[in-house]
Parts: C-alpha cells; sequence; structure tokens
C-alpha cells in the first residue's frame, strides 16, 4: 500500500539478506525504516511490537529463523530459533503457524542450503499473505456491495476495531482489504475507526494507513461504537482476529467482544476477516483455550503524542501510583459473528462451514 504515493510492504529483504520493516511503535508520528540484522533483533521486533498483527508477526518470525541460518544453521539451530521465537507473544497463532511450516521445511534440508531454502520460504509465506489478503478483499467487496445497493445512495459506513489494516499484514489488511476493494470500485464509503486504549493502534495506525490511501474515514473513542449503531449509523463491521477457534469463536484486540455485543444488540452485521493462517484447528473453545496476552500496564497509563512544536514526549495520564491492567486481546464468541470472510469465501462461524471449506487444514485439528 502507499505512503505519500510510494508503494510498500511491511517487511522485505534486500540484496544484502537484511530484512527490514516499518518501525510501527513510531507511526503515525514519524516514518522509519528498521533493519532487523539477526534473530534476536526479530524476536524483540514482535516483543516490542516493532511489528504487530497476526499475518506480520508470522511473516517476521519466518524472517527470524532464515537470519537465525545465517549465524548457526545447525539442527539445534533451528530449534533455538523456533524456541526464541515461539515466546515472543502468546495470542497470533499465525506464530506457531509460520514457525512450524519453516522448521518442517528447514530440517527436511541438508544444513548447507538452509539459508537459501529459508529466506525463499519466508518470502513464499509473505507473498502468499499478499494472495490471501486480495482474496479476502474480493469475497468482503460482495458483502460492501450489497450494502451499498440496499442503501440505494450515502456512504457505506464500515466500523472497525484496532489496526487489521495492511500495516498488520504484508500488504492489503484483512479487515481494510474489502475496504481498499470497495474504494478501488468507486464505491461510496466511510470508515468508524476506533481502539483509542490501549494502545491507540486504530487512532495511530488504521488512521495512518487510511489517510494514506484517501479512504473517508473518522476516529472515534472506543465507547462510540454502541451509539452509532443505535442511531443506524454503521451498517456492517469488519474486524480482524489473532486465533479464531475451528467452532468460529474470534480473539481480537481488547475491545472487540464489547462491539460484537452491541453489534448484536443493534442488528448490525459483525464480520471477521481472516487468512486461514489464523485458524487454531487444535481449539474449540476460545474463552477457555486461547492465550490472552497481559502486557505492561504502562501502554495504560501513558501516552506519546506531539506537542504544539512537533516535539514527541510521553506523558503520563493516570493517577500516580495507582496500577493498571492491561489485557490486550478479547474472545468474541461465534454466536455473535455474522460470518468469517476468507480467502476461500465468507464462511458461517461454525465447525461444520469452516471444515467446509479448509477440508485439508482441518484435518490436522
Ligand atoms: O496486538 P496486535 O497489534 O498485534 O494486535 C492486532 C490485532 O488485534 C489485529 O486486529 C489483528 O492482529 C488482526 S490481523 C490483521
Amino acid at each position: 500500500m502507499r505512503i505519500e504515493g510510494r508503494p510498500y510492504r511491511t517487511i522485505w529483504t534486500e540484496a544484502d539478506r537484511k530484512v527490514r520493516v516499518i518501525d510501527q511503535t513510531r507511526l503515525p508520528h514519524e516514518f522509519v525504516v528498521a533493519d532487523l540484522p539477526d534473530l534476536e533483533a526479530a524476536a524483540v521486533a514482535i516483543e516490542t511490537m516493532l511489528v504487530r498483527g497476526a499475518p506480520l508477526i508470522g511473516g517476521t518470525a519466518a524472517y527470524g529463523m532464515a537470519l537465525a541460518m545465517l549465524a548457526d544453521p545447525s539442527d539445534t539451530g533451528v530449534e533455538q530459533a523456533y524456541q526464541r521465537l515461539m515466546r515472543t507473544r502468546p495470542t497470533a497463532v499465525n506464530l506457531r503457524w509460520g514457525l512450524e511450516r519453516m522448521r518442517a521445511v528447514l530440517l527436511a534440508e541438508a544444513p548447507s542450503g538452509r539459508v537459501d531454502r529459508a529466506f525463499a520460504e519466508a518470502a513464499s509465506i509473505c507473498d502468499e499473505d499478499v494472495e490471501i489478503c486480495a482474496a479476502i478483499g474480493r469475497h468482503g467487496l460482495d458483502l460492501i456491495r450489497e450494502v451499498a445497493k440496499r442503501k440505494g445512495g450515502g456512504p457505506v459506513n464500515v466500523l472497525t476495531h484496532c489496526n487489521a489494516g495492511w500495516l498488520a499484514t504484508i500488504d492489503r489488511g484483512t479487515a481494510t482489504a474489502p475496504v481498499y476493494a470497495a474504494r478501488e470500485e468507486g464505491i461510496d464509503l466511510h470508515v468508524w475507526v476506533d481502539e483509542t486504549r490501549p494502545r491507540n493502534q486504530g487512532a495511530s495506525l488504521t488512521a495512518y494507513e487510511l489517510l494514506h490511501e484517501e479512504v473517508p474515514h473518522t476516529i472515534i473513542a472506543d465507547n462510540v461504537g454502541g451509539h452509532l449503531m443505535q442511531h443506524g449509523q454503521v451498517d456492517l463491521c469488519i474486524v480482524g482476529t489473532d486465533r479464531t477457534t475451528r467452532t468460529g469463536d474470534v480473539a481480537n484486540k481488547i475491545g472487540t467482544y464489547l462491539k460484537a455485543l452491541a453489534a448484536d444488540a443493534n442488528e448490525v452485521p459483525f464480520y471477521v476477516a481472516l487468512p486461514s493462517t489464523t485458524i487454531d484447528w487444535r481449539i474449540r473453545d476460545g474463552v477457555k483455550e486461547i492465550p490472552i496476552e497481559q502486557r505492561a500496564d504502562r501502554e495504560l497509563t501513558h501516552v506519546t503524542g506531539r506537542d504544539a512544536l512537533g516535539k514527541l514526549h510521553t506523558v503520563q495520564i493516570t493517577n500516580p501510583g495507582s496500577p493498571g491492567g492491561n489485557w490486550a486481546f478479547d474472545v468474541t464468541p461465534a454466536r455473535y459473528v455474522t460470518g468469517l470472510i476468507t480467502e476461500r469465501g465468507v464462511a458461517a462461524a461454525k465447525e461444520e462451514s469452516l471444515v467446509a471449506m479448509f477440508p485439508e487444514q482441518a484435518k490436522g485439528g
């Protein structure tokens, strides 16, 4: 997607086999490209959310394995890299998916061929994600088209939570892919953007990318969604997910569950866009089985922003001395999900629908 009119992916390599990423901790205030020279840098980038979003975490972990092969292509090197990267973040299942794929491919290769093989496989993982997101966009576009036709005029109002945009993937995004496809088709649409706490990722990242892609949007506080739905100002919600059970329960950025409850109460369709790499075929009960990350309370107690002179400051906004609790994700049970927009089409949030759509993957569960 574009920044200042120039196309970017969120992660790429250059001839020197260095891996480069957009430092998302600096957005929206500064656009900075960071180098990931080795395994440890890749692991720290995921931990500190320099890169984030389920598919991008998977892609970065894959490149982390490749970088590890430069230093130690032995079986022990493969296993140690796998273990180090697995510890970085707990909720997004794309991490495990990407690492398992890389480990299997590398162990099947002689150590002398592992560097080339690892960089090629990591590149394939990223290229496939781009294709998948484009397909999600095409299927989600059908839904937006239907709403536009039904409304017969005026913008289609989409509400999205957090950043499931191109910054969370390699390109195009999951929840935003249908938005970009609709925009390219000339459909009049407008996006309500939230996740204003704890990390402001809607306000910082989704708003940043929509602005650069010239998609009309409005930042709203996290608590506004229910009010807008009551007043008919949301036609559909589309959010992303970090782990979806085979039964269609969905873990996503904290606050997603409350949006789904409000959508249900107001009969607003609530869609979740996801690549099949985000389905955890091993589990059925999201509330009981999906590990929910808890992050440092500083993300809640402090914010960073620019002053009138353009200088960046981090300030505390909560009562000094009071502890904070910072749950990063919640689980929306399948019964609140209208449909799952995948690369193969829109599935009902039900085990039989997901299994019918991805029979070869479901077998592994
Ligand atoms: O904590 P993050 O920023 O990695 O979580 C991001 C989200 O919750 C996204 O909605 C998500 O990863 C969806 S994937 C495009």
